[in-house]
């Protein structure tokens, strides 16, 4: 395919030691969260990005665009922290679409606020979204997160069904003597409401370093909980997707599971992380990270960015090795990283 001049030349792959192409991105647009997860964050939150440290709108859209044009970058998810509580994030998103080699736009959200700013996200050229609900039943919502919101994330998932940001998948984070109890549940709500559900196994990636693996529900746990409700179909996995999925037999419902520690998916992976603060990171679980914003602040070219972005996946591990003794814990927790 011919393309305009001005875009410069076409991108040649992000590919890395182990011929692992990258073509998602991940941006956290805040470390901030208006809920307090119990397997993320202490009760009295974090120590906050301070504003300056993060990327403005204008960064955000200058990282993107090299990441497309000339990365070959083609899906971009905004994360978190809670991605809505960036101010004008519908602004940031239309500008992120009208770029000429516009990504795939996706957003992760706990889906508070997303009942207001579900149209307004669509209409800005967001796909789809994933909202995180870990359980259908108030009090409990409320032990978890530590926050009464419950009825805002289900109103939010409406609004977001309404606003056509399909499929809308709920992430549930399964943890043994707290919500695995509800995971056939939480399937036949995403049934009933026309949802997928996801359900990730826990990594050790929470702010206190208070992860238990024993506590952890593994996939095999979650499929055999399943199995008890429904019969399963699988579909199979998607180049490179996380999730294994299967349909739910007599519906249309697929249901996934993301077994990031007892079946890894680092052979695959396609995906790449940029933090609020401007920090470019090959791996959830990387030790370092490389200084975008830093170049960015510098008056970097095009070019010295994108030779930054290459390098710094070049030096990607192979894998994690959460379940091995040598595992090392990232320095920043989920929160600050992005999901
Ligand atoms: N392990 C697994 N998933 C996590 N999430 C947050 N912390 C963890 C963790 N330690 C989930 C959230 C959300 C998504 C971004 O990641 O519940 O659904
Ligand atoms: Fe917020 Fe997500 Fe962490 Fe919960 S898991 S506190 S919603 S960032």
């Amino acid at each position: 395919m011919s393309r305009p001049l001005l875009d410069g030349p076409a991108p040649s792959p992000l590919t890395d030691r182990f011929g692992r192409v990258h073509t998602d991105l991940r941006v956290s647009l805040t470390d901030r969260c208006n809920l307090r997860c119990t397997y993320c964050m202490p009760a009295e939150g974090l120590d906050w990005l301070p504003r300056p440290e993060l990327l403005t709108d204008d960064e955000v859209v200058r990282l993107v665009s090299v990441a497309t044009r000339r990365l070959g970058i083609t899906e971009v998810r905004l994360t978190g922290g809670e991605p809505l509580l960036r101010r004008g994030l519908p602004g940031l998103v239309a500008r992120l679409h009208a770029l000429p080699q516009a990504p795939e736009l996706s957003l992760t959200t706990n889906g508070i606020g997303l009942a207001r700013s579900a149209a307004a996200l669509r209409d800005a050229g967001l796909s789809r979204v994933n909202v995180s609900l870990d359980t259908l039943r108030p009090e409990r919502f409320t032990a978890i997160t530590r926050r009464d919101r419950l009825a805002d994330v289900l109103a939010g998932l409406r609004a977001a069904r309404t606003a056509g940001l399909t499929p809308v998948k709920v992430n549930t984070v399964p943890l043994r003597g707290v919500n695995d109890d509800e995971i056939a549940e939480l399937a036949a709500f995403a049934v009933e409401h026309g949802y997928r559900a996801r359900f990730i196994e826990s990594m050790p990636l929470d702010a206190q370093g208070a992860w238990d693996r024993e506590r952890m529900v593994t996939a095999e746990e979650i499929l055999d909980r399943l199995g008890e409700r429904f019969d399963l179909v699988p579909v199979g996995r998607r180049d490179n997707a996380p999730a294994e999925e299967w349909r739910i037999a007599g519906t249309d419902t697929v249901v996934g599971v993301i077994a990031s520690v007892t079946r890894p998916f680092c052979g695959g992976c396609d995906r790449v992380r940029l933090t609020a603060d401007g920090q470019l990171r090959n791996c959830l679980f990387a030790t370092g990270e490389s200084d975008l914003r830093a170049l960015l602040r510098d008056g970097a070219e095009d070019t010295e960015i994108e030779a930054a972005w290459r390098h710094c996946i070049a030096g990607k591990s192979p894998g994690h090795a959460i379940d091995s003794p040598e595992f090392r814990r990232p320095e920043r927790p989920m929160s600050a990283i992005g999901g």
